[in-house]
């Protein structure tokens, strides 16, 4: 049995009262949510308060700050007070900004998870050679994922693919992995814009810590139904 603890439901594409009706109609079976950068932008903090106090839900907080140390750090300490459990960034800010980030959060954030983001999953490896010139990606993976364990950060955002090279660095790094899609909907081939997509059971048998769903459950013809696949896993 998976507990749905363990899938964050990226609130995107909706506005605040079909976020609202959404939670209203899991019942308390969303207990994990994403909110992002659209979101955010549009509703700022207030948001996030507002669905923590409604629904008392776990929230993480999809950011991806990516900046100079002193920058990324001040924009941590801004989120302060906030009821976040999960915050993202980039693993190319370096070593020197996941350091400062940890040690405001530590001070500003102490409840909240740091999360390293890899390489955007809407980057293959054609786009990595064009921006850094690197052909080896898997090297590219190993050493961001060094980069988190040495930050201290808790863990990092990848496909479901990236969880091999994950497991056999064995860091102890939590995984978030979005590009989830149910089996029928990856035998339907309707995945939408995610390319490498994992059903939810197949991702979580990998390694997974935690996934993010988005419109699979945001639009699904029953949510109850795809609820219960997930607490069956
Ligand atoms: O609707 P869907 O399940 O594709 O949503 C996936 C969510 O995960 C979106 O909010 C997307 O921005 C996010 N995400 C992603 N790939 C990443 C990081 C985040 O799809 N590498």
């Amino acid at each position: 049995m998976t507990s749905m603890k363990r899938v964050f439901v990226a609130l995107d594409n909706m506005d605040k009262a079909q976020i609202f009706s959404l939670l209203d109609k899991s019942k308390g079976k969303i207990t994990s949510v994403k909110i992002g950068l659209e979101l955010f932008n549009l509703y700022g903090r207030e948001l996030v308060k507002e669905v923590y106090d409604r629904y008392k839900v776990e929230i993480f907080l999809d950011l991806k700050l990516h900046d100079i140390p002193n920058t990324v750090s001040k924009a941590i300490r801004s989120l302060k007070g906030l009821p976040i459990s999960y915050l993202t960034l980039h693993l190319s800010g370096g070593i020197e900004m996941l350091k400062a980030s940890v040690e405001m959060r530590n001070t500003s954030l102490p409840q909240c998870k740091l999360l390293g983001v890899s390489i955007l999953t809407s980057l293959n490896d054609q786009d990595i050679e064009s921006i850094w010139g690197i052909t080896n990606s898997k090297e590219l993976y190993k050493n961001l994922f060094l980069l988190a364990k040495k930050a201290e950060i808790e863990g990092v955002v990848c496909s479901p693919y990236e969880l091999e090279i994950l497991k056999d660095l064995d860091l102890g790094l939590e995984s978030m992995c979005p590009g989830i899609r149910f089996q029928d909907e990856i035998n339907d081939k309707s995945t939408g814009d995610q390319k490498r997509v994992l059903s939810p059971s197949s991702a979580l048998e990998n390694g997974a810590t935690n996934l993010v769903i988005g419109r699979s459950l945001t639009q699904a013809v029953s949510l109850e139904s795809r609820i219960k696949e997930i607490e069956t896993i």
